[in-house]
């Protein structure tokens, strides 16, 4: 190569290197923070191999990527707490042929020591780190970064049957499993959100990562979640020496453990067990994505190390996704919020993994052309762990001799304007922000629960409203009248008034929801959170710079680009200034208080069990802000006992003495309430709304 030739050579490599990394940190995004994935493991996996690749490629011409990092899933709210051993993850597979690499690696390594397998069932959830300590319950962990999560003891003290207690174990113990929530929870809240004008989750593990981390118990405990557990963690006595040992143990301390495994010894009994796995977990009342192969000695575990990801002594095997053929009777088009086109497959009714199908989202028109997918085709459906089922191909010996290439439109299909295709993106937009689709679609995001929670404003009522030109922009639900709303079909007074009130009370929500709520390009609640976190109005939000933005954690350089884009635009200023002249409080401090601070005034609290949101230390400094004192004992002189999960016998003496007691959601809506205005106490509650 000439050194011409080699410049562009490294420079192509680094281009592609640079838009692959923020791809995947797009997606990384999606999946841990937004629960909202919008490609398969198996898609993922393909950009993350390509990644490798070129990193290699890289290497070998002297530059170094360092690529090597685990996901994180660490949110705002909740207390961080250190796992005893790090939580990693597992490498994937797809075929016999990697699977037979993965045991060629172990054996080399081995050098001809003896070893066995354990394959036992992938449970497509989220992963949970229980600490015991002398038997008894004191964290549940999110996996976090690896080394430290998201303290979550009370959503996971939901899970019916979780033993609190455990019997002759070790002194320090982690037991790891994986919360998931059941198929009839899953499609109840899909029913809601699709009635509601929301996103659908796109499957059941999105939505038990996104309840793990609800702030709220009381909406955990409708969600019924579920878990499985498969593991030990850190252990202060060595007390097993197998996996099957473990698996064995798990159900005798009263855990929900795996209801099939098989211990083999070799790789093609291992390969024979996933196919026995992948027969029985039809049978399952629960979702199961692929095997997992774990080398069943456990001192061999340290033998064969890991890397910072994923270890050498497992592997995950990910079962073949179903695969059915229908005919594409038609493309349809949606149009989305931020003005995007979707294409829609129209299919002949296809059965696939017991349910019904007759639409498939086709993505977009680079995927429609590179797939060059016509109508009239017979095409092939696939459903892995996901739960929409997506069009992989065409069966070209099926088709049709006249048939032609498909077209995209060139016009937006609700309000006829030309779309637009913008540097850098697949998706084609409709511009027109008089579009009544998008307009639709916009109103209906920014009122649902994931953003302005305006309660009663439908779908249909919003696309009245819109027909009778009531509403332009989401401002003008704040111009709503009694007389407008009155005027909408089938709405009586009492609706009315309760619509109008729903609307006042939300003039006072917390700012994420309004960040969440404007339908920036790439913003989720996660990230509306992440933003509200770090800038207490949004003003100052609309003042941040890309490279402000770029270094908050899980934002990176393109969202930043959106986020400032979005502020520079004339029409979005004028909106939020709309929005503020209406009344809409834009900052997260807390609503007016002319009064007092000291609502605790010589309040005397003592605190008891594990607390979820805050630490000890934090609670201490909150209450002593506002006023109160905290003691270590009870006495008659106690005015309020705070309770978390597994309170110590404080608990009983306090009931005896008719104290009052509050849990710490009763403390931070008694905060909130108060509506007391301290500078220190702002990011603490930053993540809280009041309830009403
Ligand atoms: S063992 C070192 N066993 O899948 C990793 N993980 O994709 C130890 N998972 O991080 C994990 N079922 O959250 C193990 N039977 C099973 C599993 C399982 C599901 C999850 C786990 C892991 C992820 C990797």
């Amino acid at each position: 190569m000439n050194s011409k030739t080699s410049k562009d050579f490294i420079a192509k490599n680094i281009r592609q290197f640079k838009q692959l990394r923020a791809d995947i940190d797009m997606h990384d995004r999606l999946y841990y923070r937004e629960n909202n994935p919008q490609i398969s493991d198996f898609e993922y996996d393909c950009l993350k191999a390509e990644l490798l690749r070129i990193q290699g490629v890289l290497k070998n011409v002297g530059i170094d990527t360092n690529e090597d990092k685990i996901g994180n899933d660490l949110s705002n709210g909740f207390s961080k707490v250190q796992h005893l051993s790090p939580m990693q993850s597992l490498a994937n597979t797809y075929s016999y042929d990697e699977l037979l690499a993965f045991d060629n690696r172990v054996s080399k390594q081995l050098n001809g020591r003896k070893y066995t397998y354990v394959v036992e069932p992938k449970i497509d959830g989220v992963a949970v780190n229980l600490i015991y300590k002398n038997g008894h319950l004191e964290h549940a962990l999110t996996r976090g970064d690896g080394t430290t999560g998201d303290e979550v003891l009370q959503n996971i003290l939901t899970i019916e049957n979780l033993p609190t207690e455990l019997q002759n174990c070790p002194e320090i113990i982690e037991i790891r499993g994986e919360v998931f929530i059941d198929e009839e929870t899953f499609d109840s809240e899909n029913e809601y959100r699709n009635a509601n004008g929301m996103e659908e989750y796109a499957n059941p593990r999105n939505l038990a990562a996104g309840t793990i981390k609800s702030l709220d118990v009381e909406d955990v405990k409708k969600r019924h979640l579920r878990a499985i557990f498969y593991a030990i963690g850190y252990s202060s006595n060595t007390q097993f020496s197998t996996q099957q040992s473990v698996l064995e143990q798990l159900p005798k301390w009263g855990f929900h453990s795996q209801e099939k495994f098989w211990h083999v010894k070799d790789i093609d009994e291992a390969w024979q067990s996933i196919a026995q796995l992948d027969i029985a977990r039809k049978n399952f009342k629960y979702w199961t994505d692929g095997a997992v192969l774990k080398i069943n000695e456990l001192d061999l575990h340290k033998e064969l190390g890991t890397t910072a990801k994923a270890p050498h002594w497992a592997i995950a095997y990910k079962f073949a996704p179903t695969r059915v053929s229908t005919m594409l009777k038609d493309i349809i088009f949606q149009v989305g919020r931020t003005g995007v086109i979707t294409p829609i497959a129209v299919l002949d009714p296809i059965e696939i993994d017991g349910s019904v199908i007759t639409r498939a989202t086709l993505h977009n028109a680079d995927d429609i052309a590179r797939k060059d997918i016509r109508i009239g085709d017979y095409v092939f459906l696939e459903k892995a762990g996901e739960i929409i089922p997506a069009i992989v191909s065409v069966d070209l010996d099926r088709r049709n001799k006249n048939s032609k290439p498909f077209s995209f439109p060139t016009k937006c299909p609700s309000c006829n304007q030309p779309l637009e295709r913008i540097a850098d993106e697949v998706a084609w937009r409709c511009l027109n922000p008089n579009c009544p689709e998008q307009l639709k679609c916009k109103i209906t995001y920014f009122v649902s629960k994931d953003a302005l929670n305006i309660d009663g404003l439908g779908e249909t009522v919003i696309q009245n409203l819109i027909a009778q030109k009531k509403v332009h922009n989401v401002a003008d639900i704040y111009r709503l009248t009694f007389r407008d709303l009155l005027s909408i079909p089938k709405l009586g007074q009492k609706s009315a008034l309760k619509i109008l009130d729903n609307i006042d009370k939300s003039k006072n929500c917390h700012i994420w929801r309004i960040i969440n709520g404007l339908g920036i390009l790439g913003i989720g609640e996660q990230t509306a959170k992440d933003l509200a976190q770090q800038f207490s109005s949004i003003q100052d939000l609309s003042h941040a710079t890309t490279d402000q933005l770029a270094n908050i954690s899980g934002i990176g350089q393109k969202l930043a680009e959106s986020i400032v884009k979005f502020f520079q635009s004339p029409a979005e200023q004028s909106l939020i200034k709309q929005l503020e002249d209406l009344g809409l409080r834009l900052n997260s401090q807390p609503v007016d208080c002319q009064g007092d601070t000291k609502i605790f005034d010589n309040k005397i609290f003592v605190l008891t069990g594990t607390l979820d949101h805050f630490t000890r230390a934090q609670i201490k400094e909150i209450i002593e802000i506002l006023g109160g004192n905290v003691s270590e004992t009870i006495s008659k002189k106690v005015d309020i006992l705070i309770v978390g999960s597994n309170p110590g016998s404080k608990l009983s003496q306090a009931e005896k003495l008719k104290i009052t007691i509050w849990s710490e959601s009763d403390l931070i809506q008694n905060c909130l309430h108060s509506g007391v205005k301290i500078p220190q106490l702002g990011s603490y509650f930053s993540n809280f709304e009041i309830k009403h």
